[in-house]
């Protein structure tokens, strides 16, 4: 939630009746001076060379000295092979005049060496293997080619822009780069709006760059946080600017672009039918992401290849820029988009597996008036027989914006009214922005002021900016009594009228200063150890949600904590949920909600969601009804509106809009057990959640650019529908004839031989479950899900073209970490020979009282007349069996079994 009164009075100003972004509150490449520095490198030799008599070979990297050799000034260089097929380059300055930054927080942990051997020396270049990948560094000038079974898939320096701008001393800087700092502060208009002085350089420049080639690649993916399609587009000189990477609260974005927004997540994945390799550059300072791709609308590039009737395979490039920082590169050599984006997991970590009921549906506002309107809202939920397991509270429960403390008139009694909640198995979620208001007597600024947990100016002072309460500073997460004095704010006792099923939002964390250069800090403040604001940016709202997670963690040591985070880095998914921040009641942004999501989930966020309906304006009826229909695929699942919004709790509506929402809500709740499951599986395996169609489908070349369906594990594919007034609806369904897709409403079957035009009514939303899947349901319709805990499963099982099927359940207590102690249920279920047996993968047990109700079989052989159930306790038992919907499912009634038993159910003709 950030409206900001100070941007909607120069909207209104400006544009009286335009919305949209204020683009000049935001830099392009050519306003940002490293980056126009950097874009003007030109392709061609570098003047980079490596010294190869430095050369040192241990059993895991190798490392030499290399040479600028135009300013002759030396660098460290390493190479080192990474556990999982992934190298790692590190470049830094040999004697730097200044240390350089390495961020503290994306890495979970050291990354684990591996062993690499020295193929070849010759006196121009050194080539080693780690498993199936070679490596050849080239010395004069500087490159370095990576080969996965013998094939080049990536050259880094290839064009030869590598740029690594050395700290000088001040009777050093040149003349000819003073030249440059004056175009580059230039006070242009954009300057002169916003009065960046805060934006100088007072250790001079010291950006760095780096290009990385991918030949045979034919789409380039990742780089999240854009509101833009999944694969990335061309940019360059004179047409798109570059991606660029710097958490920014924009208000009201703008869609199709590769302008910065709240997130940063410095990793590609190029991809080809033939293969998928990754790149993570590790930087914590705002970066600029050149993308080339020679046949993505390059219409230069297509008439060369017409022209010249070459037929050159295609090619991607990829140039970072980053203002500061070291050169950190990890390169994941996949070969295919799954190992890829494990590798990434590997290094940044996965989502731990959250409680069960955040995967139910949340109900948030800005805002919810007072305690009374927080019982109402769960009552009429409750009346219209339509669940929720959350309410949230946005800024305006706290005392005059100060957090950690309860409006005393609105919310007086929060312990009462949070008791009322939780006796029906609902949660709450409130707010916690990292800026603190600057009023006397406010124990927090208080406790900051004296203790110096503040970040600084450059002078020293304590760094003032404006925000929600007016007047604040904000938290320095890099000081570590910062972080202990942050953690205990959270405890039951310090924040009083908190339970332990209170959780928190943690916006703004940017951070956002409605008054700061580009509606955030200057980067020449100052956090603990003496790094400027500039090195850390995009890490900030990481160190944040860290404090909190490390905060609830120690307040309730036996509950997963549920963080939602608005700011995020690589790594953030260790800590937190993200959703797309302030989008629009449009359904252009219903449409974006999907292809951002699959990009967090590809750059490792899988719990990710936009607001349903969107956060500003009114949505029309029909959006609304289709934003929940499509919101029930992603995983985070939350409806949100600003505060000058009508009211539109889905309860208020007529009948048949109720209808339809509740059957949306009903949707996710019956599919709760498949999404836990999944997180679960994410949390071991590293998988994403949902996936992009190229994940499974990897060799197909036309889902290269779908982006609007998403895959809910390998089981579920979702289509959005997000255009107003259709009858019909072309859905790409992949895998070929004997791959088998059956909608899940009406169970129809389809093949995966490409597009299909289906009819859709309003009621009728796009899903289709993959044949060859076991997905558990509970189809029981409840109040919240905690209500759910001991309903029996449903097994829908969606057959193959072989007449098979397989899938997995997982249990446990659904909120404490007692899982790490094999407190729970992990069922494999398969299909096959007409016969359903169940097996346990561990060796755990959870005492749950759930059992089976139900068989859907999707796609069912012909001619069964009864079916058997045999398990140790219930011996051999004769079971119900019919057909149903046109005979396409076969329902077999009350196998009766508990799922912690071993089990078979046998089909009889
Ligand atoms: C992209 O690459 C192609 C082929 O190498 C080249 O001709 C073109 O100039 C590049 N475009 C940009 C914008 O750099
Ligand atoms: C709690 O619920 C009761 C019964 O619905 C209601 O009367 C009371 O106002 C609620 N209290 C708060 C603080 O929400």
């Amino acid at each position: 939630m950030a409206h900001q009164w100070i941007f909607s009075l120069i909207v209104l100003s400006c544009a009286l009746y335009s919305m949209g972004v204020d683009k000049n509150n935001f830099k392009t490449c050519d306003q940002s001076s490293f980056c126009r520095r950097l874009r003007a490198v030109k392709p061609g030799e570098s003047k980079y060379e490596i010294d190869l008599d430095s050369l040192q070979v241990t059993d895991n990297s190798v490392d030499a000295k290399l040479l600028n050799t135009e300013a002759g000034v030396l660098f460290k260089f390493s190479l080192t092979a990474i556990n999982g097929n992934i190298f790692r380059i590190q470049v830094d300055e040999a004697s730097p005049l200044y240390q350089r930054y390495r961020p503290q927080f994306a890495l979970n942990g050291e990354p684990q060496v591996s062993k690499l051997e020295v193929l070849e020396r010759s006196k121009d270049s050194v080539s080693i293997t780690y498993n199936k990948n070679k490596v050849i560094i080239h010395a004069r000038p500087l490159k370095i080619e990576f080969f996965e079974n013998g094939e080049l898939v990536s050259v880094v320096n290839g064009r030869g822009l590598f740029t690594f701008e050395h700290y000088r001393k001040k009777q050093e800087q040149t003349n000819e780069e003073g030249q440059e700092n004056q175009v580059a502060e230039d006070p242009g208009a954009w300057e002169e709006n916003f009065k960046s002085h805060h934006d100088s350089k007072p250790k001079g420049p010291s950006a760095i760059g780096l290009d990385v080639s991918f030949p045979g690649a034919l789409r380039v993916y990742g780089l999240p946080e854009h509101a833009d399609r999944l694969a990335l587009k061309t940019t360059g000189p004179g047409g798109v600017d570059p991606y660029r990477l710097y958490n920014l609260d924009v208000f009201e974005y703008e869609l199709d672009s590769t302008m910065a927004i709240y997130g940063a997540i410095p990793v590609v994945y190029a991809h080809s039918p033939k293969r998928t390799v990754g790149v993570f550059w590790h930087n914590a300072a705002e970066t600029w992401v050149d993308i080339n791709n020679s046949k993505d609308g390059n219409v230069m590039a297509s008439i060369v290849n017409l022209v010249s009737g070459s037929k050159s395979e295609n090619n991607v490039d990829a140039h970072f820029m980053s203002e500061s920082g070291i050169v950190d590169l990890f390169v994941l050599m996949g070969p295919t988009p799954k190992d890829a984006i494990k590798q990434y997991a590997s290094l940044t970590g996965v989502h731990p597996l959250p409680q069960y009921f955040t995967l139910a549906y949340h109900q948030c506002r800005w805002n919810y008036n007072d305690e009374d309107d927080v019982t109402s809202v769960v009552q009429n939920f409750d009346i219209s027989d339509m669940p929720v397991d959350i309410m949230w509270l946005d800024i305006e429960y706290t005392n005059g914006k100060k957090y950690f403390t309860w409006d005393p008139v609105k919310f007086p009694h929060p312990d009462v009214m949070i008791q009322n909640l939780t006796a029906t198995g609902r949660k709450l979620v409130i707010i916690i922005d990292p800026h603190i208001k600057r009023e006397s007597g406010y124990f927090v600024h208080e406790d900051s002021l004296s203790n110096d947990y503040y970040v600084k100016n450059k002078d020293g002072t304590v760094y003032e900016g404006w925000c929600w309460p007016g007047s604040s500073s904000y938290l320095d997460f890099y000081k570590p009594e910062t972080v202990e004095y942050y953690k205990d704010l959270y405890s039951l006792e310090n924040f009083k009228g908190t339970t332990h099923d209170v959780n928190f939002w943690n916006d703004m964390n940017e951070p956002s200063v409605f008054n700061g250069p580009e509606i955030t800090m200057p980067k020449d403040c100052i956090h603990h150890g003496g790094w400027e604001h500039r090195d850390v940016h995009n890490e900030y709202p990481l160190a944040h949600t860290y404090a909190t997670f490390q905060g609830l963690i120690n307040r309730s040591p036996n509950k997963r904590p549920f963080i939602l985070t608005r700011g995020h880095f690589s790594g953030s998914q260790r800590y937190t949920a993200m959703w797309t921040g302030d989008n629009a009641a449009e359904w252009s942004h219903l449409a974006v909600s999907y292809p951002m999501c699959l990009s967090e989930a590809i750059g490792g966020i899988s719990f990710c969601g936009a607001d349903i309906g969107g956060f500003f304006n009114n949505p029309d009826i029909e959006l609304l009804q289709r934003w929940y229909q499509a919101a029930v695929w992603l995983p985070f699942f939350r409806a949100h509106a600003h505060i000058d919004t009508r009211r539109r709790e889905p309860y208020l509506f007529a009948d048949d809009v109720k209808n339809r929402i509740r059957n949306a809500l009903r949707l996710r709740y019956a599919h709760l057990p498949l999404w836990y499951t999944l997180f679960w599986q994410h949390e071991i395996t590293g998988e994403p959640v949902i996936r992009p169609l190229f994940y499974h489908y990897p060799t197909d070349e036309n889902v290269l650019d779908i982006d609007n369906e998403v895959l809910v594990g390998n089981t579920v594919l979702a289509r959005v529908i997000s255009d107003p007034g259709v009858s019909s609806i072309n859905v790409y369904l992949p895998g070929g004839a004997n791959e088998y897709w059956y909608d899940i409403e009406d169970f129809r079957l389809y093949h995966g031989t490409g597009n299909y035009n289906i009819p859709v009514s309003l009621d009728k939303s796009l899903a289709f479950y993959r044949g060859g899947s076991i997905i558990p349901r509970k189809d029981r319709p409840r109040r919240s899900s905690s209500l759910m805990h001991n309903d029996p499963f449903t097994l829908y099982i969606a057959l193959d073209s072989n007449q098979q099927a397989s899938g997995y359940l997982y249990i446990d207590d659904a909120e404490s970490f007692e899982y790490k102690n094999k407190k729970y249920l992990y069922v494999r279920f398969t299909f096959e020979d007409n016969t359903l047996k169940s097996e346990l993968v561990d060796k755990t047990d959870y005492p749950t009282k759930e059992w089976i109700e139900r068989l859907v079989i999707l796609g069912p052989p012909k001619g069964v007349k009864s079916a058997k159930l045999v398990s140790k306790s219930l011996g051999s038992v004769e079971l119900d069996a019919a057909y149903s919907n046109e005979d396409r499912i076969l329902v077999v009634r009350k196998p009766g079994v508990s799922i912690r038993e071993k089990f078979t159910v046998k089909l009889y003709f």
